[in-house]
């Protein structure tokens, strides 16, 4: 794996936090873009990353950043690390055993009147959208005890699909609720060893688990890895499809690969399911003979079809772009879609661009970021009232590293090419972070 300087430019940690109000614009924001972007993602709570390593970033402690916009202005920004119990064990030991003892760093997600900040599979933590600390998960308690940070809500049924991938056995728990947070599925399913499994995808009907080449092997602790993560050439690769009831697990085996996120998925008819994923052919692979990984390519968007009648599974590349932290309308979560945007990596080391991918025509737009700069993932808010797929608008943190400052660009969803719409000038950075979301006004 490649090394990463985590500790100046883009990703380096703030130290403290700030309230900044009437933030100043360049361009128009859109009158109808009215609520909160949230972003998440690891802030040293010490202020420094331990090493350089993309295993050093990702266990670090969580912050989060929010960006308000209203009525066509730019008018909070404010960032909080998370009120764990690693954050009282720095800044307030008297509070520390009445916190939560977690480190949701990952993601942001709101459901069910609840806004959580989730974890890479502990539990997740209830904030308010001004990002304040509320504890443990009120309104979800079939999740309270650890859930992924890329569960999937059904937008027409508001149901939210989850799963816990543990280190013990049984090794996978999943969950449905309902769109009130009740848990109406609950369910353990036996894996033969601890898999790590970061995401997850829906259709109409099902929920689709990810038991792939990586997984857990504590040995990499004793050979100095924060996080037991290698490839296992012994394993095979299989996408797990269930009914989202629960019902008729079925595993289809693939090809060697290791899928961080998932791009969508849908129901193409009662007996094919579409699963579109950015997929690496090799990732967090040691060298031969070797205690160090070696550099993982770029990943890619890539298309599985399966046939449940006649068991098998086709698959192959949608396009050679190198892209991660992939988004979509999700209005079109579980169902037939069009558009994928997603951050473009020039190299392993960076998310410098973003893509927006018509999956219709094979066709792409860029929005270029300039070396040395990076972006966020680009989160697309729909326009309201709008059913028109890519009628909306695309929301990029990006890093200026001239200025060690970042910018909130709002793009125009149809043609991320354009020049930006609106641009929100920081006067200090949001650190390089995983992801977010935007909630909108009346959260
Ligand atoms: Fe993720």
């Amino acid at each position: 794996m490649s090394t990463i300087d985590l500790n100046s430019g883009a990703a380096a940690a703030v130290l403290d936090e700030v309230d900044l109000v009437d933030l100043p614009v360049i361009g128009a924001i859109p009158e109808d873009l009215n609520g909160v972007l949230v972003r998440n993602g690891p802030n040293p709570l010490r202020g420094r990353f331990k090493g350089n390593d993309v295993l050093d970033w990702w266990p670090e402690d969580a912050m989060l950043h929010g960006i308000s916009l209203h009525g066509g202005r730019a008018t909070s920004y404010r960032n909080r690390w998370a009120r764990t119990k690693r954050w009282a064990d720095v800044h307030n030991p008297d509070a520390s055993p009445a916190l939560l003892d977690t480190n949701p760093n990952v993601n942001v997600l709101f459901h069910a009147g609840e806004i959580l900040a989730l974890s890479e599979g502990g539990p997740p933590l209830a904030i308010t959208a001004e990002l304040e600390t509320l504890g443990a998960a009120r309104c979800h308690p079939g999740l309270a005890n650890g859930m992924t940070a890329h569960p999937k809500v059904d937008p027409q049924t508001g149901e939210l699909m989850s799963f816990r991938a543990d280190w013990k056995k049984p090794f996978l728990r999943y969950v449905v609720t309902d769109a009130k947070g009740m848990p109406s599925v609950d369910i353990d399913i036996e894996m033969s060893s601890p898999s790590m499994m970061h995401d997850m995808a829906i259709t109409a009907t099902r929920s689709i688990f990810l038991d792939l080449n990586v997984g857990y092997d504590f040995s990499m602790l004793s050979r100095g890895y924060r996080m037991p993560l290698r490839w296992r050439d012994d394993h095979k690769a299989r996408l797990g499809i269930i009914h989202r009831s629960g019902d008729e697990l079925r595993w289809f085996e693939i090809a060697p690969c290791f899928i961080q996120h998932v791009v969508n998925a849908y129901d193409a008819d009662e007996a094919t399911v579409v699963l579109d994923v950015i997929r690496y052919p090799a990732y967090f692979r040691l060298a031969d003979g070797s205690s160090t990984f070696e550099p993982a390519p770029l990943g890619v968007p890539w298309r599985y079809v399966i046939d449940l009648d006649r068991g098998t599974v086709t698959e192959r590349q949608i396009a050679d772009i190198g892209i991660e932290l992939p988004r979509i309308n999700e209005g079109r979560t579980g169902r037939p879609y069009r558009f994928l945007y997603a951050a473009e990596q020039p190299t392993n080391t960076e998310f410098r661009g973003v893509i927006r991918y018509d999956l219709e025509f094979g066709s792409v737009q860029r929005y270029s970021v300039p070396e040395g700069d990076q972006n966020s993932e680009p989160v697309f808010v729909a326009r309201p009232g709008s059913s028109v797929e890519d009628d909306g608008w695309l929301l990029v943190c990006v890093y200026r590293q001239a200025t060690d400052t970042s910018d909130l660009v709002i793009l125009d969803g149809k043609n991320i090419e354009n020049a930006p719409i609106a641009t929100v000038r920081l006067p200090r950075r949001i650190p390089a972070g995983f992801h977010g979301a935007w909630l909108p006004k009346d959260c």
